[in-house]
C-alpha cells in the first residue's frame, strides 16, 4: 500500500531525486495520456515515447516498417506522421499489431520526466478506477505527475491527479497525502463528477474545441471508460500493456 501521494502540477518541476523508489502516474488529459491509452485499448503492441519530432522520425528509421508516427506540435501532426494525437485517430484498424513512435508538446515530456521511478504508469480519466487500483498494489510513495501546457498548470491534468489522490487515499487510510495532493484533491472533488463542467472551465479543452477537436474533449473527459493501464518497461523506454 501507498505511505504518501503527492501530485506534481507540472512537467518541469519534476523532483528527479525524489522520483527514486517511488511509483509515478503520467497524465495528460488532453491528449496524450488518453491518446495513449486508446491506442492500448484497441490493440497497440507499444508505444515508444520520444522528446522531439526529430528524435521521432529517427526512431522510427531504427524500428523499421510497420512502426507508425503520431504526435502534434501546436495541436497538429507535424508533416510525415501518420496519425496525430487525437484519441480517435488511434482506432483498431490504423493501431492494431503496431508499434507507434509518439511525441507530443507536453505529455512526452512528462513521461521521460518520470524515468526515475521505480514503476511508471499512465494515467487519465478514462482509466481512472482502473490506475488507482495498480498504483494501491504498490508499496512505497506514489507520486502524480500532470504534464501541465508548457510549463504551466493545466485545470484538467490538476483535477484528474487530485481524483486519483481521492481515489487511492479512499481504500488507504494509512496513505498520507502531501499539502499539494490535498489541494489537487478539492480541485478533483469538484470536478470529477462533473466532467461537463471541466469541458466548460478548461483553457486547453476551450482552445481544442475552438480548433474543431471538440469530439476528442468528450472522449478525454469521460471516466472509467476502460480498464487499460498502460506501463512503462524500466530502462527501455517502450510502454506496454498487459503480458505484451
Ligand atoms: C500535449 O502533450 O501537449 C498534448 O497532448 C497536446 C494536445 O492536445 O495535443
Amino acid at each position: 500500500m501507498p505511505r504518501t501521494v503527492d501530485v506534481v502540477l507540472t512537467a518541469d518541476t519534476v523532483n528527479a531525486v525524489r522520483l527514486a523508489g517511488a511509483t509515478a502516474l503520467v497524465i495528460d488529459v488532453l491528449r496524450a495520456s488518453t491518446s495513449i491509452i486508446t491506442a492500448f485499448a484497441n490493440g497497440a503492441a507499444c508505444v515508444v515515447p520520444v522528446e522531439t519530432v526529430e528524435d521521432a522520425r529517427a526512431r522510427r528509421s531504427t524500428l523499421g516498417p510497420g512502426t507508425l508516427l503520431a504526435g502534434e506540435r501546436d495541436g497538429d501532426a507535424p508533416e510525415g506522421f501518420d496519425l496525430g494525437n487525437s484519441p480517435r485517430e488511434f482506432t483498431p484498424e490504423h493501431v492494431r499489431g503496431r508499434t507507434i513512435v509518439l511525441t507530443t508538446s507536453n505529455g512526452t515530456r512528462a513521461l521521460a520526466a518520470a524515468r526515475p521511478a521505480a514503476a511508471v504508469a499512465v494515467a487519465g480519466f478514462i482509466n481512472a478506477t482502473a490506475v488507482a487500483s495498480w498504483a494501491r498494489a504498490h508499496i512505497g510513495d506514489v507520486v502524480v505527475i500532470c504534464a501541465g501546457t508548457l510549463g504551466a498548470p493545466s485545470l484538467e491534468d490538476e483535477a484528474c491527479g487530485g481524483w486519483l489522490a481521492e481515489l487511492i487515499a479512499r481504500d488507504c487510510p494509512d496513505a498520507v497525502l502531501t499539502p499539494a495532493a490535498q489541494a489537487a484533491r478539492e480541485v478533483g472533488l469538484t470536478y470529477g463528477k462533473d466532467l461537463e463542467r471541466l469541458a466548460r472551465d478548461a483553457r486547453h479543452a476551450q482552445q481544442l474545441v475552438r480548433k474543431g477537436h471538440g469530439g476528442d474533449v468528450a472522449v478525454c473527459l469521460a471516466l472509467d471508460t476502460t480498464t487499460v493501464v498502460p506501463t512503462l518497461v524500466p530502462g527501455v523506454d517502450k510502454l506496454v500493456w498487459g503480458s505484451q
